[in-house]
């Protein structure tokens, strides 16, 4: 089974995928990963991700191998589908990083083990579920609860928040600019299964929300752009001023890299609502449940 996107796992697989990450996280999960080899296949840069696939690999008795796109022969012309019939050979996990969605079900479609989507373009599904497991540990239900997802909308872990918390039963809202239009088919996915709110408004968008989201204003790939998001998304910072209207229980969240005075200031980052560090140490809890849930299917 591969987990190309988050639309993959219905609302019962992950489930069980928090089981396993809640006993990975009480210490009653045996080690399941012994002989277990996992390539990390990247095309973008990554610290969170591969460092966490790795730490978990490592912590579950298997290990890893890491493999810079730029440094393999697919750097020379090697095709994705010859590149992992051959890891197939070798490995029992490939998690790739690429630009390109279309890239990633290719490389799915010619292997014969598990490939993991560790970032796309379209979709960052393991930060998505990691994070729900977040908030799951941060609230009684997730039934009825609300995610605010603020500034760059269209961005991967938009696409795969917002279809994964409404497949949880959580209501979600994209807070952005007019500009900045979300993903047409995850926005109609996600309207099948849950409440779904698009507004330009900061102050309502936030008003009534259990969880506040963001992501840089410029994702890997677009630097190009640089200039033009900032000045697009420069509205909907999350910062002090911002976040006096949200709940005084509500949680800060962000799934790393900050851009500390672009879509979220220090004082926000560093302060009481934040749970950020929970979120980058359960990135590393939840890929571990996921590499022995695919292992067992
Ligand atoms: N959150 C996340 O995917 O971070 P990295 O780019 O460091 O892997
Ligand atoms: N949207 C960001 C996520 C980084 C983890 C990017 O693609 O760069």
């Amino acid at each position: 089974m591969n987990l190309t996107k988050i639309t993959t796992l219905s609302a019962t697989e992950i489930n069980e995928i928090f089981n396993i990450a809640d006993a990975i996280k009480s210490g009653r999960q045996k080690a399941k990963m012994e002989k277990k080899v996992l390539a990390l296949l990247f095309e973008k840069p990554s610290t969170r991700t591969r460092v966490s696939f790795e730490a978990a690999m490592a912590r579950l008795g298997g290990s890893s191998i890491y493999i810079d796109k730029n440094t393999s022969q697919l750097s020379r012309g090697e095709t994705i589908g010859d590149t992992a019939m051959v890891l197939s050979q070798y490995v029992d996990f490939i998690a790739a990083r690429m630009y390109k969605q279309k890239d990633l079900e290719d490389l799915a479609a010619s292997s014969t083990v598990p490939v993991i989507n560790a970032l796309t373009d379209t979709e960052h599904p393991c930060q998505a579920i990691s994070d729900i497991y977040t908030m799951r540990e941060k609230s009684d239900t997730l039934k009825g609860k609300k995610l605010a997802f603020v500034g760059d909308i269209a961005a991967n872990t938009a696409n795969s928040l917002l279809v994964g918390c409404t497949a949880m039963g959580m209501d979600v809202v994209l807070v952005g600019p007019e500009s900045c239009k979300p993903n047409a088919e995850y926005l109609s996915r996600a309207k099948k299964s849950g409440r779904v709110e698009v507004t330009a408004d900061m102050h309502h968008g936030i008003e009534d929300a259990d969880f506040i989201y963001t992501d840089t204003f410029v994702s890997m790939g677009q630097e190009g752009e640089a200039e033009k998001r900032r000045a697009e998304f420069k509205e909907f910072q999350l910062n002090a001023s911002a976040l006096s209207h949200a709940k005084k229980t509500a949680f800060v969240m962000h799934c790393l890299p900050a851009h500390r005075g672009e879509e979220i200031t220090s004082e926000v980052l560093d302060g009481k609502m934040s749970i950020v560090t929970l979120q980058a140490r359960n990135k590393m809890i939840v890929e571990g449940a996921i590499l022995i849930y695919l292992s067992s299917k």
